[in-house]
């Protein structure tokens, strides 16, 4: 099994990854990056992008995607988290980098996160769009169950899988994901890898990893949640 935990701006190091050489791109961007923001996006005080446009978003869109298009294998597929009003972005962003549109999953969070008593609504789904190649592979349970587009159940809860990233995904998630979208023994490519959640489930589950990340502080979390994955497995297998 092979885990590469990469330190870097994924604008340099997905041209430097072999081309054809992953099965699945499952990736979760930020909503926000200082060197797209056009002058209409706005940080408030405690960092986060406020009015994030569309126009924004595609540029990131279609700077990033062709990059890790090309290291897709001809027949894989991938996964892009998105709030709902980037889906069209992205899916284009995909199909013009020759990752043609199949579905878009819904996330819906049993525990979303507060807001206050402000008038506005809590939001308590996040979009995954799933475009792939021919061929890709799609695990089938053999009773069919599990397959329907609206993906229920918790944000991240509990003090052992909680790391401090902002915007962790919970591992049952990207397990769920991962199981049905790679290959047993395949490879995972993740560009804005955070805390190292998708390499820490492709570690759990026998798959290899490639992720990427440019905060250093970052990169520290994921190598220890990898490394605690790594570490409990020997014990089982002992
Ligand atoms: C939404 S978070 C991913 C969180 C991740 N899913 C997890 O479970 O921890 C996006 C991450 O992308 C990183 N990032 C932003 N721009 C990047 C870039 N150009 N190259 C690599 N990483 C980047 C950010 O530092 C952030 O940690």
């Amino acid at each position: 099994m092979a885990l590469d935990i990469i330190h870097g701006d994924c604008m340099d190091i997905l041209p430097t990854l072999e081309a054809g050489s992953v099965d699945c791109i499952l990736t979760d961007p930020p909503y926000g990056l200082p060197e797209y923001e056009p002058p209409s996006w706005h940080r408030n005080n405690s960092g986060t992008c406020t009015n994030v446009t569309e126009e924004g978003w595609d540029v990131f869109s279609t700077a990033w995607i062709p990059h890790a298009a090309r290291v897709l294998k001809p027949n894989g597929s991938a996964l892009v988290f998105c709030r709902v009003d980037d889906v069209g972005c992205v899916r284009n962003a995909l199909s013009g980098a020759g990752i043609p549109t199949r579905h878009v999953l819904a996330w819906v969070k049993t525990t979303p996160v507060p807001r206050g008593c402000r008038p506005v609504y809590q939001s308590a789904f996040e979009c995954i769009v799933w475009n792939a190649r021919p061929n890709a592979w799609f695990d089938r349970p053999p009773d069919g169950r599990d397959r329907w587009n609206v993906i229920e159940g918790t944000t991240v809860r509990g003090k052992i899988e909680r790391t401090g990233h902002p915007t962790q995904k919970p591992e049952w998630l990207i397990e769920r994901l991962m199981r049905r979208h790679v290959p047993p023994g395949g490879t995972v490519l993740d560009p804005f890898l955070g805390s190292g959640t998708t390499l820490a489930v492709a570690a759990r589950l026998g798959m290899n990893g490639i992720g990427i990340e440019r905060e250093e502080r970052y990169i520290a979390i994921a190598e220890a949640r990898v490394e605690a994955v790594q570490q409990q497995l020997r014990l089982t297998m002992d």
